[in-house]
């Protein structure tokens, strides 16, 4: 028989008649887990997700999800226990706890020798150093005494980085000094030794989005324009106007080169710095090993969406056509704003912009929180200034109210 052959854990739920469908876990209840729910019901596979609290938003989308602590093996073994693959939500997940499932056999994608990577910033520069991809001058420095003999070599203004744990701009502070820097010295009370980087004078920022499978199949979505507004991801244009096509194909070519060396699995985002003048015209920031904010756009404005896309990365099946489906396609966040009841401005924002997709997330309103997005696709003869307004009105319309 050819469930026999496969055994699957999650038989109660994912046993249709003769035809076996796959569980997967997801580490975390945050709205990522939550936009994975619409594509694993689609293709039938059973979506669980271990929340950090009973009010998280991917709950109520789930039919099973357990409360309980990531940073607990025991929480983490008996969430693992009934699911066919383990994958995430966020990369807070300590590094030697996944080790120690996969010891036990646990199916844990993306490995946690890869997901290290995403984890920690300072592990990440080496790596890209290794690979010898682009990277800003950087170091590791231990005390505010190497910051300033960092800024006096590279010049100042420098970034200061946490390693671990940092996300929307929490985790980085701009010093223009080595007075700054003497200023800074209760983070190495957090952490130690921190990132500094120089202060790159980039013209904007870029997402180059990958997915890649276990048996090796990689395949990339076009690299996207990213606006990142106090450290938070803001706006998204796909593909970026104006890239030029030698700088695309690099930075695409080295999204998936990072991929394939370090073994990623699932989807994997890299925020590059766009530096015209600069070979090869790009800088990488950083590594994100799941769906993420830059890759919202591909949900609506892509064959394949990201979050479709991770489930069938992590499950070894073959990837999705990543192509856009408009010349231009512009997701734009909302984050909490001056209106709490956010159906209430529906009517006017669907109204409003009737090519608008919107994406909410279910959660508080709170000031700044992501909250959700609007995906609009460009018509041929839209110029990009024209879908970046459309998706604005209807994404403002919902935070601010009508
Ligand atoms: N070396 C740098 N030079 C200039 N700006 C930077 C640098 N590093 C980070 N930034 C800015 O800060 C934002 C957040 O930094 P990032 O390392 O991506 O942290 P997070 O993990 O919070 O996303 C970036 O998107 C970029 O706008
Ligand atoms: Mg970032």
């Amino acid at each position: 028989m050819k469930q026999a052959q496969k055994p699957r854990t999650g038989e109660s739920f994912g046993t249709l008649g003769t035809v076996t469908f796959p569980v997967i876990g997801v580490v975390g209840g945050g709205q990522l887990a939550r936009m994975m729910a619409p594509a694993a019901v689609a293709l039938g596979f059973e979506l669980r997700v271990l929340a950090e609290a009973p009010d998280v938003c991917a709950v109520p989308v789930v039919a099973t999800a357990p409360v309980g602590d990531y940073k607990d093996l025991e929480t983490l073994r008996s969430f693992a226990r009934g699911v066919d693959v383990l994958t995430f939500d966020h990369e807070h997940v300590p590094n030697g706890h996944l080790q120690a499932l996969i010891a036990e056999g646990v199916n844990v994608q993306p490995r946690p020798d890869a997901l290290v990577n995403a984890q920690d910033k300072l592990v990440m520069r080496a790596a890209i150093e290794r690979l010898g991809l682009p990277n800003p001058a950087w170091a590791a420095v231990s005390s505010p005494a190497e910051i300033a003999a960092f800024g006096d070599t590279h010049g100042w203004p420098v970034v200061l980085k946490m390693p671990r744990g940092g996300y929307d701009g929490k985790g980085v502070k701009v010093l223009r000094s080595a007075a700054d820097a003497d200023a800074a010295a209760d983070w190495f009370e957090a952490m130690s030794p921190l990132l500094v980087e120089e202060m790159v004078a980039f013209s904007r920022e870029l997402s180059a989005l990958v997915a890649r499978t276990p048996s090796g199949e990689a395949r990339a979505w076009p690299v996207a324009e990213s606006v990142q507004v106090d450290g938070v991801c803001d706006e998204v244009i796909a593909p970026a106007p104006g890239l030029p096509t030698e700088v695309e194909a690099a930075a695409e070519a080295a999204a998936l080169r990072i991929a394939n060396e370090l073994g990623v699995t699932g989807v994997m985002a890299a925020e590059l710095f766009e530096t015209p003048g600069r070979a090869p015209g790009f800088l990488i920031n950083e590594l994100a090993m799941r769906p993420h904010n830059t890759g919202h756009w591909t949900m609506d404005g892509s064959v394949t969406g990201q979050f479709e896309q991770h489930l069938r990365a992590v499950l070894d099946l073959p990837l999705g056509a990543t192509s856009a489906l408009g010349s231009i396609v512009v997701m734009k966040n909302f984050l909490g704003g001056a209106n709490q009841d956010l159906f209430s401005a529906y009517p006017a924002a669907l109204a409003a912009e009737p090519t608008a997709k919107v994406h909410s997330y279910g959660k508080s309103v709170r000031p700044g929180r992501k909250i959700g997005h609007v995906n609009v696709i460009g018509s041929p003869n839209d110029d990009v200034a024209a879908v970046r307004a459309r998706a604005t009105t209807a994404a403002n319309i919902i935070k601010d109210g009508a």
